[in-house]
């Protein structure tokens, strides 16, 4: 029999789903009635003005920034710029907008500062695979620091893209596959960077980005079209979004995507009906980088004239280097086409958050030349960026106990990431220095071994056939105990515009680890990865007696590396993205739904079962997976009741014990599994995970909390939460078979 449905409330409508939250702050604010008096002196020209962004470049010897958009700046034609930053740089273009136009309203200035600005951190992935939301807040707290002693107000981040296809370039910049993970790390990342006032000099904004479908572009390719069922959308891809709302982010930024025919920047559905009505976002809305005119290339606009009336229309309110807002929009109010309300609506929203910010009492309190010389790379916030970089590797493989190293034996040091200072900071790297401040795998191991023994030899290219470094690669393996292969991709191979449809170690490299291999078969190879996505590592599974994924880990990326490596930093690190056996698996993810024919886990081959005929369905590496140089065994799960009401709360307890020989941080994981829907279910759901530290030999009991909200989805017509039987298992990955359920009354 069908559940009954007993909570059913239009979604419109929805109460239950946004009565706790916290109101995104921008109404009610003592700013509006300032805002209000200075909108009554601004022409429709001003006023468009304020609803656009051109950039700045870069060049050597500072921000550049062309003749044309300083005359714009001059004009109040412009409200705000991204690409510049510096003090010196800043100001002088703030200069312009406030002591040169009609009403001195002062830039808004936005940078892309996604895992750091000048210290740089772990890419966004690999901060996920952290799975330590203070850590998290922490990084993107000194990223702002950095960025707003640079003149930075507001920064396009964070991604919160939901990516579950390696191949395309941009889940590097995100949290990885899960919708529970991805939402938690979006709230750290707008803490992080927004503060808990947004007055002071050292928060910025931060942008919810790219709403939304981004990560479903169709075979992983960029821009790509996406197209999936509301029940996905609001189940899979908004929930991230909503978290970032639920904690007040300011700003948020259209997706290059159509969403079901609707290109994203056009999408009156996504911005005003789930954006504004449903969840009462009161912040401002930016496009990507020329999406408006990207409207008419999707076939939804008829020329760019049109794309901005539809974008207006639609609720965006800061156009980005389309150019669309400042020569069409007055023309089409004059015409009668666009309503002057949606100019005053859109430019309200960008002047409260200049208020918010401070600028209008002090247009240069971002601009403080001390503080940029004593705000950027600071050694506290290079040694956070090493203890995070250590915390974000993933324990992939570890026969043997090929890892951890031990001092005193010999290592060859071999492979074209071993002592790249570049690749290492991956894509995104803000203002990070690719020209030498980073410390590379070779420098962190320095730490721990004298010269005499790290024999070293690059071996091969990251790309390209060159094998004529092999030779001197396995010379430099005979001559050590263990090897360490420093492997990977550049840095530019993820990221935007970054989709592969290959998804293996580039050139020749997986090549020289088989070389390695046959000329050293007893010999440990631990091999040390960089790369911005899962990668197929069938091959290498089979070569390396250890697999360490560091991702790409940043300015101290080294220091914290090698600290994995010898075991100073216990490995904690656990996958926020399955890695695939192959290619042909994608997408693949943990909570997958069932099927009418799930394969029998005693016969996974079974004829007429959803299955390969060459491989088989499970991953490589499972989301949630992570070795340490410990173990730890999970036992005694207990629930607070068989049956749980609408009104109760299910307590999950468990007993995590550190059974090996190190003490270590455990990522302890609670998934349910919903058994029967009105739409059918995952298999698996994490809805909860805590990060706790036990010495060797030490036990704790680790609690969780349920409410029925927690299993509430979108069914296709309402948000609902069904009562029946759910499964519920805390472990530490997601590979595991459920032992244990309850009821919901
Ligand atoms: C990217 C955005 C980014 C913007 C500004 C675009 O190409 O898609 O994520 O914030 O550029 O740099």
């Amino acid at each position: 029999m069908n559940k009954c449905i007993l909570i059913s409330i239009l979604v419109l409508v929805s109460a239950s789903c946004t009565t706790n939250n916290k109101a995104p702050s921008s109404e009610g604010t003592p700013y509006n009635a300032k805002v209000d008096s200075l909108m009554n002196l601004m022409t429709l020209q001003e006023k468009i003005g304020q609803t656009v962004m051109y950039s700045g470049g870069w060049s050597v010897t500072g921000p550049t920034v062309s003749s044309n958009n300083k005359k714009f700046i001059k004009e109040g034609a412009v409200g705000a710029m991204l690409n510049v930053y510096s003090v010196k740089g800043t100001r002088e273009l703030q200069r312009l907008a406030v002591e040169e136009t009609r009403l001195g309203i002062p830039l808004l200035f936005g940078y892309d500062v996604i895992h750091g600005f000048k210290t740089i951190f772990p890419i966004n992935l690999g901060l996920a695979a952290s799975w330590d939301l203070e850590d998290i807040e922490k990084g993107s707290r000194i990223a702002a620091e950095e960025a707003s002693a640079e003149g930075i107000h507001w920064t396009f981040a964070p991604m919160v893209d939901i990516a579950r296809d390696p191949r395309w370039g941009r889940i590097s910049e995100g949290a990885g596959e899960d919708v529970y993970l991805g939402s938690e790390i979006a709230k750290a990342y707008v803490k992080g960077f927004q503060g808990d006032d947004l007055s002071k000099h050292n928060t910025i904004l931060a942008c919810a980005k790219h709403f939304v479908g981004y990560g479903a572009a169709q075979a992983g390719r960029d821009y790509h079209t996406v197209n999936m069922g509301y029940d996905e959308l609001r189940n899979v891809y908004l929930p991230p979004f909503k978290a970032a709302v639920d904690v007040g982010v300011e700003t948020f930024m259209t997706a290059f995507n159509e969403v079901n025919g609707v290109p994203a920047t056009g999408n009156k559905f996504i911005f005003r009906d789930v954006l504004r009505d449903e969840w009462g976002f009161k912040g401002f809305v930016v496009t990507d980088y020329t999406a408006i005119n990207e409207l008419v290339e999707h076939g939804f606009a008829e020329d760019e004239k049109h794309a901005t009336e539809l974008a207006i229309k639609a609720g965006i309110d800061q156009d980005m280097m389309s150019s669309a807002n400042r020569l069409y929009l007055e023309a089409l109010v004059n015409e009668g086409k666009v309503d002057v309300k949606l100019i005053d609506d859109a430019c309200r929203r960008i002047l409260l958050a200049k208020y918010k910010l401070g600028l209008f009492e002090d247009p240069y309190r971002y601009c403080d030349e001390q503080r940029e010389k004593e705000m950027v790379y600071k050694p506290e916030f290079l040694e956070a960026a090493r203890q995070t970089a250590a915390m974000c590797s993933v324990l992939l493989k570890n026969e043997d106990k090929a890892l951890p190293l031990d001092k005193n034996e010999t290592i060859a040091l071999i492979g074209p990431l071993a002592r790249d200072k570049e690749n290492i900071l991956g894509n995104w790297a803000a203002a990070g220095d690719r020209k030498g401040r980073a410390i590379s795998v070779y420098q962190g191991i320095q730490e721990y071994l004298s010269d005499s023994k790290i024999v070293f030899a690059k071996g091969c290219n990251i790309e390209g056939e060159d094998q004529s470094g092999f030779d001197q690669a396995i010379k430099a393996a005979r001559k050590a105990d263990k090897v360490v292969m420093v492997m990977g991709e550049d840095y530019d191979m993820s990221g935007e515009a970054a989709s592969r449809t290959n998804i293996k170690l580039p050139g020749r490299q997986t090549d020289l680890i088989k070389a390695i291999r046959k000329a050293v078969p007893n010999k440990a190879i631990i091999l040390v990865l960089m790369n911005g996505r899962p990668l197929d590592l069938s091959e290498e599974d089979t070569l390396a007696d250890a697999i360490l994924e560091t991702w790409f880990p940043g300015t101290s990326g080294g220091y914290g590396v090698a600290d994995v490596l010898f075991g100073a930093y216990n490995p904690s690190g656990k996958l926020p993205v399955t890695f695939p056996r192959t290619l042909g698996q994608i997408p693949i993810y943990y909570n997958m739904k069932n099927t009418g024919r799930p394969i029998p886990p005693d016969d996974p081959k079974e004829d007429y079962k959803s299955n390969y005929i060459d491989v088989p369905n499970t991953p490589l590496y499972p989301f949630g997976h992570g070795l340490s140089y410990t173990t730890f065994e999970y036992g005694n799960l207990e629930l607070s009741g068989e049956t749980i009401g609408m009104s109760d709360t299910l307590t999950a307890s468990v007993t995590v014990t550190n059974t090996g020989d190190y003490d270590g941080h455990e990522v302890v994981q609670l998934y349910i599994h919903d058994k029967v829907g009105s739409i059918t279910r995952p298999v698996k759901e994490l809805k909860g995970f805590k990060k706790i530290f036990l010495e060797k030999g030490q036990s704790k009991r680790v609690s969780f909390e349920l409410s029925p909200k927690d299993l509430e989805f979108y069914n296709n017509e309402a948000f609902v939460i069904e009562p029946g039987a759910f499964e519920i298992a805390i472990k530490g990955t997601s590979d595991f078979d459920f032992e244990h359920s309850f009821n919901l009354e």
